[in-house]
C-alpha cells in the first residue's frame, strides 16, 4: 500500500558531475518496496507536480534514489542537502518480478542504471550487468554493481569507456554465449529497449521492461503517463507498469 510522508535526507553524494545520489529515512514504508518500484517525489513548492524517481537500493528504514537534473523538478530536488525533508509518495507501479534464485542478465542505460541495482543485489551475485553510459563522465554505480554481481560489461556510446557502442551489441554477445539466464531485465530509453528486446527474443530468453514515461499523478488518477500496448489497449504506465513484459509493448507507439 502506498504512503505518502515526509522524509529525511540523510545522505547527498554526488555519483559523478551529474548524478546525485540521495538516501532517504523512510520508515516503514521500505517494508513495502519491491524491485523496479518507484517514488514519486513533490520538487518545489507550490504546484509543481510530483516527479518519479526509481528506488535503487534499499535496506530496513532507508531507501536510495540516484538522479540526474532534467529541468525545473529534478534541479530542485539536486539543490536539497542532507537534514532536509521531502514529501515522498510510495513504493509505486509493478516493478520487476524477479526469481531471487534466478540468474538475470541485467540491461541498463544512463539514468536507467539504478533501479537495476536492488535487483543485482537480491539475487545474491547471480546476475550479470550490462551497462550503457554516453560518456565516461557519466558512469555511475560500477563499483556497487560489481560487488552485486557476477560480472559487469560496461559501454560507452563515444567509446570513452568500456566497450565502444550501444548495449545491444554486448547484449548479443553475452546471449550467444550463455544459455543460462532466467532472463533479461532493462531499464532505459525505448529505443535501447526496443534494441535489447528484439535480442533477447532473437536467443529466446524471456524480457522485462521499466518504461520512463512522463508522469503526473503516479497513482493511476490522470492519463499522462497512458501508453499503447502491443494488444491495442492503453495501460497506465504508473499503475500497470513501469515494468511490462517486452512483448506487451507497442515498439512503433
Ligand atoms: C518510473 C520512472 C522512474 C524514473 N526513475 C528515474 C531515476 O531513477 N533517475 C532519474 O534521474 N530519472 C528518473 N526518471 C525520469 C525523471 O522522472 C525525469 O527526469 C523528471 O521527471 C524530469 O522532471 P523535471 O521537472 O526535472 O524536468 P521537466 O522540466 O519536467 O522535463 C525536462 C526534460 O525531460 C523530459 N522528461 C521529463 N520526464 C521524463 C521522463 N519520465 N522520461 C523521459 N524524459 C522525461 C522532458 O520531456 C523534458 O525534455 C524516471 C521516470 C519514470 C517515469
Ligand atoms: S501518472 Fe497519472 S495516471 Fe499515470
Amino acid at each position: 500500500m502506498p504512503m505518502q510522508k515526509m522524509c529525511k535526507i540523510v545522505e547527498k553524494v554526488m555519483l559523478n558531475p551529474y548524478a546525485v545520489s540521495m538516501a532517504l529515512d523512510v520508515g516503514e514504508l521500505s517494508r513495502e518496496i519491491s524491485y523496479g518500484q518507484f517514488v514519486n517525489i513533490k520538487c518545489g513548492e507550490g504546484l509543481l507536480l510530483r516527479r518519479p524517481i526509481s528506488i535503487c537500493d534499499w535496506q530496513e528504514g532507508v531507501l536510495r534514489i540516484v538522479f540526474e537534473v532534467r529541468g525545473e523538478g529534478t534541479d530542485w530536488l539536486a539543490r536539497r542537502d542532507a537534514g532536509e525533508y521531502l514529501d515522498v509518495m510510495g513504493p509505486l507501479g509493478r516493478g520487476f518480478r524477479l526469481d531471487r534464485e534466478g540468474r538475470y542478465l541485467l540491461v541498463g542505460g544512463g539514468i536507467g542504471v539504478p533501479p537495476l541495482l536492488s535487483c543485482a543485489v537480491g539475487t545474491g551475485r547471480r546476475s550479470t550487468a550490462v551497462l550503457g553510459f554516453r560518456s565516461a563522465d557519466r558512469a555511475m554505480l560500477l563499483g556497487d554493481f560489481a560487488a552485486s554481481c557476477a560480472g559487469v560489461r560496461v559501454c560507452s556510446d563515444d567509446g570513452s569507456l568500456g566497450t565502444h557502442g550501444f548495449v545491444d551489441g554486448v547484449v548479443k554477445e553475452i546471449l550467444e554465449q550463455d544459455k543460462g539466464f532466467t532472463a533479461v531485465l532493462a531499464c532505459g530509453p525505448k529505443p535501447m529497449l526496443r534494441a535489447v528486446a528484439a535480442a533477447a527474443q532473437a536467443y529466446g530468453v524471456p524480457c522485462q521492461v521499466s518504461m520512463e514515461e512522463r508522469m503526473g499523478c503516479g497513482v493511476g488518477a490522470c492519463l499522462v503517463c497512458a501508453c499503447k500496448t502491443a494488444d491495442g489497449h492503453y495501460h497506465h504506465v504508473c499503475k500497470d507498469g513501469p515494468v511490462f513484459d517486452a512483448g506487451e509493448v507497442d515498439w512503433n507507439a
